[in-house]
């Protein structure tokens, strides 16, 4: 069935004449594509089964040719890898299982060579129980580094029994206090209990923390994504949290964790952290992980004079469903709501299922992820793709408790599965070990390796790798795709997503996704014939039969996109 969209350039030519945004020089990481990395699962080197740098830097030229700018490799410090490096014991080196700070400089050069640069993620709100800090801390309680996490004596049970101070969970599940050490103490940990909050209210800690920020960015680092920053303090008086109704996957009252997060006083470390950076030349990004629903606040991370994050995360297309109203709904926020800013797009990343499974309908998968993608890299935002997206990945979760390796997996089973499903090895080839090891992998290679692999998308013309590397270069190339202002059109309409970017010195651009399982017909008939339009010269298509949409009306099959510069 066509549905028509008519009056489409009418639209286009009356609402927008070419208008400039962007006055100063743009800093490189607006409009930029960053590739996110989970290192143990890129490219294995040395046969261990798990990735290392130099894996990394052995397939900086396939980065390259997809076009990112810059590469955020999730935790690669010395850490027990209870949280897989989210448990950091020592900030200023390298976990031999990932190399040494001598791979991590030639990884900095090969990639700059290759115009790309490197961010690192800085896990500023717990260690891990096994960083010299906290093993001090648990020593005694008149150890200089005993206020550097959060204590507290507890309560007494009936039985003489201690217990927490009060009902708090963790996320990961279970109360956030564990007793440890000497005494008998409980600290405080928003994350797994081998994960113990620092306590930001001792200024000591602030200092250790900013030079370990300062260390990697002496070293070359372009910046970093700070990891769960909106938990870095807990209200002080320490009262009990509201809980329910009904329970979670780890069998505890639903938590509300309002006490525990977004508390005011990470803003003002937020500005002290800004001000280190901008203290740097070379505009370093500071990135942050932030879960929020509400623009406003997601606004607020940016600072009220933006002075705080560069980028805080907007995970607004995360949950989700394809169609079109939704996905308008969250881009145009992502335009409009916040200050002016560049928003930092996100559809997967190391703890979500992937978008291909969330988006996908089973029957128009790719065409549904090139949709997506459009939708991603197509609108003003900076862009962040995570390893294995450009292909398609799926998410491949553990099938058996006992295979699991993410830790929330084992207490949440079967509900809660983890985060393994998500991180399993790139794909690179249709070979044994997708071309990730010659050993045994962490994790188990998806049996879709065979067929949904680098090798077997990198030359072919409608595969979702090259529709990725089309619409990068775009960015790259043509200054309406990478400056431009973008207008939502036809905002009531229920088939399609359709905006157009403009800017001054370039024709514009008029993107147009289809978000049904059905053709829709777009017409422009009218604003040719009143020769206002002369045509659209597609710059790229997702579906060859879209190659013959006529100027004046644009076809589009199923989930297909057309993306087109406006001849006048
Ligand atoms: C962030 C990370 C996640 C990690 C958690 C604790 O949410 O993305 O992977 O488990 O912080 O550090």
């Amino acid at each position: 069935m066509n549905v028509r969209c008519s009056g489409l350039l009418a639209l286009v030519v009356a609402s927008v004449l070419p208008v400039s945004v962007a006055t100063a020089k743009a800093r490189w990481w607006e409009g930029a594509v960053i590739y996110e990395i989970y290192p143990r699962s890129f490219q294995d080197s040395n046969g261990d089964g798990v990735g290392d740098l130099p894996g990394i830097i052995s397939r900086l030229d396939y980065l390259k040719a997809l076009g990112v700018d810059a590469i955020w490799l999730t935790p690669i410090y010395p850490s027990p890898q209870v949280d897989f490096g989210y448990d950091v014991a020592d900030y200023t080196n390298i976990d031999p299982q990932f190399g040494t700070l001598k791979d991590f400089d030639r990884l900095v050069a090969e990639a700059k060579k290759r115009g790309i640069r490197v961010l690192m993620d800085m896990v500023l709100n717990h260690t891990s129980d096994k960083h010299a800090w906290f093993l001090e801390s648990m020593s005694s309680k008149d150890n200089p580094k005993r206020d550097w996490y959060v204590w507290n004596s507890g309560r007494t049970g009936k039985d003489g029994k201690r217990l927490p101070p009060n009902n708090w969970q963790s996320l990961f599940g279970h109360s956030a206090w564990t007793p440890a050490g000497a005494t008998s103490d409980l600290y405080y940990h928003f994350f797994y209990k081998q994960q113990p909050d620092l306590n930001w209210r001792n200024p000591a800690v602030e200092k250790a923390m900013f030079d370990a920020v300062r260390f990697w960015l002496d070293r070359g680092a372009a910046g970093y994504r700070f990891d769960a920053v909106d938990t870095l303090f807990e209200v002080t008086d320490l009262r009990d949290a509201k809980e329910g109704p009904g329970v979670n996957a780890y069998g505890d009252p639903a938590p509300d964790f309002t006490l525990q997060s977004k508390q005011p006083e990470v803003h003002d470390v937020l500005r002290r952290l800004r001000a280190l950076a901008d203290s740097y030349p070379g505009d370093r990004l500071f990135m942050g992980e932030i879960y929020s629903k509400d623009m406003a606040e997601l606004a607020s991370w940016y600072g009220a004079k933006n002075d705080e994050l560069h980028l805080p995360m907007n995970m607004a297309l995360l949950p989700l469903d394809v169609d079109a109203a939704s996905f308008r709904k969250a881009l145009e926020a992502g335009q409009t709501q916040l200050g002016g800013n560049v928003p930092l797009f996100v559809t997967d990343n190391h703890d979500q299922p992937r978008s291909w499974d969330r988006y996908g309908d089973k029957t128009n998968d790719t065409a549904i992820a090139r949709a997506v993608a459009t939708m991603l890299l197509g609108t003003r935002s900076t862009a962040l793709l995570y390893y294995g997206q450009e292909i398609g990945m799926l998410t491949t979760a553990p099938t058996r408790v006992e295979d699991v390796k993410d830790p929330i997996g084992i207490t949440g089973w079967p509900k809660e599965k983890g985060r393994d499903g998500e991180r399993t090895p790139m794909q690179w080839d249709g070979s044994k070990n997708a071309g990730f090891t010659k050993g045994t992998p962490w994790l188990p290679v998806p049996s879709s390796a065979a067929t949904v692999n680098v090798e077997a998308q990198r030359n072919e013309q409608d595969s979702l790798f090259t529709w990725y590397k089309k619409l990068i270069t775009l960015r790259h190339t043509n200054a309406a795709v990478r400056d431009g202002l973008t207008t939502f059109l036809d905002r009531d309409a229920q088939h399609a997503v359709v905006w157009l970017r403009t800017v001054k010195s370039a024709a514009p651009v008029v993107f147009a996704v289809n978000m049904k399982a059905e053709a829709v017909t777009l017409t422009v008939a009218a604003d040719v014939a009143q020769g206002r339009v002369k045509g659209l010269k597609p710059l790229a298509v997702s579906h060859e039969v879209l190659k013959s949409s006529t100027p004046d009306a644009i076809s589009l099959p199923p989930f297909g996109v057309y993306i087109g510069q406006i001849q006048r």
